[in-house]
This record gives structure tokens, sequence and C-alpha cells, in this order.
């Protein structure tokens, strides 16, 4: 009887709207697949929203069907449940529920809340009295689980194609009500041969406990919180009656939040992406960058994808044009939607959550520390480095300062030797951390001084160009964090947060032994995380030991023939930072050259980093030592136009050189 009553109308899966539904992406998503010739017994679908995704793979695989909003999870019940449901019984109460005498009934819950809202009053009645009956029927054990997941999804389906929205639920139109029919109708479902899970987790967590052959990625995009626009939704569905709040009229949904709509956002991915299991995973992600809407900006960086992805398998990009929903009028509306395919590499290291180095850390192949120092060899490594020996048991970086060399250094064991305890400590710091939680430490410091996040904000929103920089902007908050440092200095996380915010990254001090640079013109920007983040995973992988000590101390360390030591000790000519306080003198020099005349004697090779020659002046000690001893004096070539800050003359007649005894 039925039959005449439905007649061929069944809901589908995807007849709904939702924020960044891919139904319209589904042919895109099936033709990367195919044309890549990926072969797949299961897919999950982690950030499911509708389970479009899910379901287009459901007849030919197993499928893992996730979201944290229950809501969508007893859609998932519904339609990809494996229980059996009396569909001509649910059917006959769909027609009872289209036909029912509202009049028979008095004001329930959701008509007290919501007449006259997303809904006219007879609706609003209407959904009330149906939710509760649904809820009556399944507690009185009439119905089954997944029949009540049928029923009510077949009422959400129902009352969202007549709210009174533009299809989420953060506001009502504010005009006349025009009387609409609530219409429940049966659900179009499939039977699959093929095993399905369904979850309402996490997807951090639920990657942590299940794995599959394609792990599909679809998570939010912006700071737009699915709970606030399908709060309506989540409070038919978990149906506690609780108060809801606001001209809104929101439910309390605080538990519900997702760290992939906030700042943090990064975090969350790269630890997800570390902890899936999978052999490729599928993300769709755009980036609407710094343009548009500030609600409609990305939340996880491009780099941040590549890093975390890279760091599993080999990654591939796709494309198409797409029409992308913004909360407000954006210049990016024709946005291509991407999606990146990542072939997992079997065997990798998952366990650690770090950004990986592999991702062009740097131009030149290597690693840049986060620490600039001044006369910093990251630009002359590429040249150095050729130089040094192949087969090295101990590298010994002596002034090893950010530790350019070091972190770069293969052999057995790397020690990085320097004076400076502040230094030490903070490279410490980064290697012991767990790259998460760090960065997280500095993001609360930077909120706390209400320092500048270009990086999440763009320059536009502090009013500034990037090549003015941010120093107007974060100078008194710089100086209020320096003052705060400068009164507790054992905190070396707000040292490094003030490194990251001071003239040019560096760090120096002044008589008193209090950090005195002033404010930069840059942030904690993309290059500084990159560059903690590869310090982080390299400093850990390679085991460098930071020490704190004097260059005078190196003989008695025990170094053997089989060992390398590389120096850059501060210059005689020319002036930088470091050498400013108790300042590099002669004698120092004739003890450093008298200690590697010893190191020679012993025939353990070294390699000294100098300048020979610098404004028209020549290092006479150190020419004379090295010619007296048959050193070769390997010459750099190297713009030197930055080491130093003070002097204004150009130094293109600077002579860079590489002492080596092998
Ligand atoms: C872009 S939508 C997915 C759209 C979906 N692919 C579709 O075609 O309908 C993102 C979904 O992720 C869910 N979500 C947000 N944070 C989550 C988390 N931490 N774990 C699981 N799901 C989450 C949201 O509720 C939302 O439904």
């Amino acid at each position: 009887m039925n039959g005449a009553y439905f007649g061929n109308n069944a809901i589908a899966i995807s007849q709904r709207r939702y924020l960044g539904s891919k139904t319209k992406l589904l042919n895109f998503i099936g033709d990367v697949l195919q044309k890549e010739k990926i072969e797949f017994e299961s897919f999950a679908d982690i950030f499911a929203g509708t389970g479009a995704v899910a379901n287009h793979f459901y007849d030919n695989s197993q499928i893992i069907v996730n979201d944290i909003l229950e809501s969508n999870n007893y859609i998932y019940r519904a339609f990809f449940g494996k229980d059996d449901i009396r569909e001509e019984r649910l059917k006959d109460r769909l027609k009872f529920y289209n036909d029912l005498d509202i009049n028979k009934y008095g004001k329930n819950y959701f008509s007290e809340n919501f007449s006259n809202t997303y809904f006219d009053a007879k609706n609003a009645k209407k959904i009330g009295i149906i939710r509760d009956d649904i809820e009556k029927l399944f507690e009185e054990k009439i119905i089954t689980n997944r029949e009540k997941a049928y029923l009510l999804t077949s009422l959400m389906y129902a009352f969202d194609k007549i709210a009174n929205t533009v299809g989420h639920y953060d506001a009502y139109r504010k005009v006349e009500i025009q009387d609409k029919r609530l219409l429940l109708l049966p659900l179009s479902i499939r039977n699959s041969k093929y095993k399905s899970e369904i979850y309402k987790n996490d997807a951090n967590e639920l990657v942590r406990k299940i794995q599959a052959d394609i792990v599909y990625i679809d998570p939010p995009y912006n700071s737009r919180q699915y709970c606030d626009a399908y709060h309506l939704l989540e409070n038919v569905a978990v149906w506690k009656k609780e108060q809801v709040y606001g001209t809104a009229k929101k439910i309390n949904r605080s538990h519900l939040k997702s760290r992939y709509n906030m700042k943090t956002a990064g975090i969350a991915f790269c630890d997800l992406i570390n902890n899936i299991k999978a052999k490729y995973i599928l993300l769709s992600y755009n980036d609407m960058g710094t343009s548009g809407n500030v609600r409609s900006q990305s939340r996880v960086s491009d780099h941040e994808i590549l890093s975390a992805l890279k760091r599993k398998g080999e990654v591939k990009i796709f494309e198409t044009n797409f029409k992308q929903f913004t909360t407000g009028k954006s210049n990016k509306n024709d946005l291509k939607e991407r999606i990146f395919l990542c072939k997992v590499n079997t065997g990798i290291r998952t366990k650690r959550t770090v950004v990986s180095s592999k991702y062009n850390p740097v131009q030149t192949g290597f690693v840049k520390s986060p620490l600039n120092y001044t006369g910093g060899k990251h630009k002359l490594l590429p040249q150095i480095a050729k130089l040094f020996p192949k087969e090295i048991d101990t590298f010994y970086d002596v002034f090893s300062g950010g530790a350019n060399v070091g972190i770069n250094a293969n052999a057995n064991k790397i020690i990085c030797i320097e004076k400076n305890p502040y230094v030490v400590s903070l490279l410490k710091l980064i290697q012991k951390s767990n790259f998460e939680d760090m960065h997280q430490r500095i993001i609360n410091i930077i909120d706390m001084f209400g320092l500048s996040q270009s990086y999440i904000k763009g320059y536009d929103s502090y009013k500034v160009n990037s090549s003015d920089g941010l120093g107007q902007f974060n100078k008194e908050a710089f100086l209020s964090l320096r003052d705060e440092f400068n009164k507790n200095k054992t905190r070396i996380d707000l040292l490094l947060t003030l490194i990251l915010y001071s003239f040019n990254n560096q760090i120096r001090f002044n008589s008193i032994g209090n950090f005195n640079l002033p404010v930069g013109k840059r942030d904690y920007n993309g290059n500084s995380r990159k560059n903690i983040a590869a310090f982080n995973q390299l400093a850990n992988e390679k085991k460098i030991i930071f020490k704190n000590c004097d260059f005078r101390e190196i003989l008695e360390l025990g170094i053997t023939q089989k060992d390398f030591v590389y120096l850059d000790p501060p210059y005689l000519l020319g002036l930088a930072s470091y050498n400013e306080l108790n300042g590099w003198n002669e004698k120092d020099e004739i003890k450093l050259y008298s200690a590697l005349s010893k190191l020679n004697k012993k025939n353990v090779r070294f390699a000294l980093s100098n300048v020979l020659e610098h404004k028209g002046a020549t290092n006479e000690i150190m020419k004379n030592w090295a010619e007296r001893e048959n050193f070769k004096i390997n010459k750099l070539i190297y713009n030197y136009k930055n080491s130093n800050y003070h002097s204004t003359a150009k130094n293109n007649n600077t002579v860079e050189v590489l002492i080596t005894n092998y």
C-alpha cells in the first residue's frame, strides 16, 4: 500500500545541503584513483560529512565512515548499517508521520523553542512530535537501533529541506515563513556484500585504531565550526532537550568543536597524517591563502600539508575547477579543488610527530638553524661540506653557534660545542621537545603577549606590508616579552619566542647579561616553523650532543684520528655581535692555533673557518701560522654583505677561507 503512497520517491544519501560536501566531486575523486590505477579493497572516509564519498565506494569495497557529529552518524547507520530493517513497517510509520493531525497533541520541546524560527509553528510542533515518537518506539524496543536511525534520517532530511535557512543553521531568514509541508520519505538503501564500519570519533583518535587501503581525508578548511552550522540537526539527533541560546537557538557545543577549524589545525593535521595506517592517503584541501574573508581562509598551509604527506611517501596533486563556498564575499570564488594523493612508503617510521626535513628545508638542501647566528655558515655550507672528509667517527662542531654545520654533518656521532649557555639550552630545548608541544608553547606565548601571527592572519590584518615588516606592530609586545625573559632567564621557551621576533632572529646579551636586541621585521612565520621543525627532527635523528664548554677544553675530549674537528671561531677581522662582549682577541687566537697544532700532531683532521682579508686588512697571525704549519688555505666565494650590521662599508673585498690540515 505504501508503494503507491511514496511512488518512486526515496532519499539518496547525497540529497543534502552540506558545507564542503564533495557530491559534485565524486567523479573527480574516482577519476584520480582510476588514472593512477589504484586498486583497493577498503576505503575509510574519516571526515565523512554527508557520507557521499564513502557511499561512492560502498558497492565495491569495505568502507569505514566517521564524523564527530552524532547527526551524521545516524545517517551512516541508516544507509550503511548491516542490521536488517523492516522497511514496509518503517514506511508505514513515515506515512503516519506525514498524515499526523498535530491538533491532537500538546506543545513540545521543539515547538516551544523553534516555532517561527527555522520553521513555522505547525512544522516545529510536528518535528517535536515525530522525534518524541521515534525515541519512544526505540525505548520500548519496538524498533531497532538501525530502524531508529532510518526514521531519524528521514526526519532530518525532511526538515532540512524546508528549513528557513541558506543551508546551515547559523541564522534563519527574517522573512515571512511560507507554508511548507514537512514530508518524510523512505531512504534509498542499497545492500553491499562488503563490510562497513561506522564511527563517531575524533579523526585523530580513530586513525590510531583503524587501517584501510585508502584513507580519505576531507577535514574542515576554515574557522567555521560544523557544530555551529548544524547545531539544530545535532540537537534533534541527540535529543536531550537541552537549553538553547541566542537568536540562532544553539545548544552548548563546546565538546564538539573541531581542532581543524582552529589555529592549531596544522598541528592536528600533522599528527593525523603521522598516525594513519594505509596504502594510500587521499586528501581534499583547498588553499584559500590569505585572500577572501578571514573566516574562509584555510587553516592548514600547503607547507604543512606537503611536509606531513611527504614524510609518509610520494605525493601527487590533482586539481579541478570548483565553486568554493565562502562565508563572506571572496575574490577567490572560482577555486581549484585539489586532491593530494600520497602513496605511503611501507616501513616508514611513524612514531614521532615532526615535520619532514625532506620538504625543501632550505634552497641549498641543508637544514637551516632557527637561530640566525651572525656569521652563521648556512650559506657557505655547500662549499665547506665538499671539503670535509668522507669517513668521520665523531664530528666536533666547535664554536657551533646555531649549529648550522653540526646539524648537517654526517658522522657516527656529532658533538656541538658552544660557550654561550643560552644558545646550548635553546638548541637542546628544540631537540628534546615534541614539535607539536613546542609549537603550542610558542603560540601560547605569542597569544599571551599579543604578538603578531602573520602566518595565520596575513600582513593585511596588521595593516603593514611585507617589506616594512611587523616591527611597528610588535614593538611593545616584544619589549614586554624581553623584560619577562630578562627577569626569568631559565624560561628558554620565552627566549626562543623572543628570538623569533628579534632583529634578524639573532641573539645578543649586554654587559649585565640581559637580552638586548630590538624587535625585528618578521614573526613566527612559515620559514621559522619549517626551520624549527626540521632542526627538531634532524637533531633527534642524529642524536646530536650539544655541549656547553670553552674551546680551550677540546684537547681534553679524547679526540682521535678517526674524528674530525670543524671550528668557526669569532673573527679578529670584523666585528660580529658575539664578539662585542669579552671580545675575541689576539691571545685567544694564538691559543686556538696552538691547540690546533697539537691536534695536528696527533693526526686529528680539522677544518677552520675564518676571514683572511677584510677591508684591506689581513689576519697575519693566521696567515703565518698556516704557512708555517703547511696547512691548506681554501678560499671560499661569499658575498659577505650581511655579516655585520654596524658596518656600512661594502664588504666585497672580504676573503673567507677554510684552513685544512688534510
Ligand atoms: C568538509 S566536511 C566533509 C564533507 C564530506 N566529504 C562530504 O562530501 O560531505 C568535514 C567534516 O569533518 C567533520 N569533522 C570536523 N572535525 C573532525 C574531527 N576532529 N574528527 C572527525 N570529524 C571531524 C565535520 O563535522 C564535517 O562533517
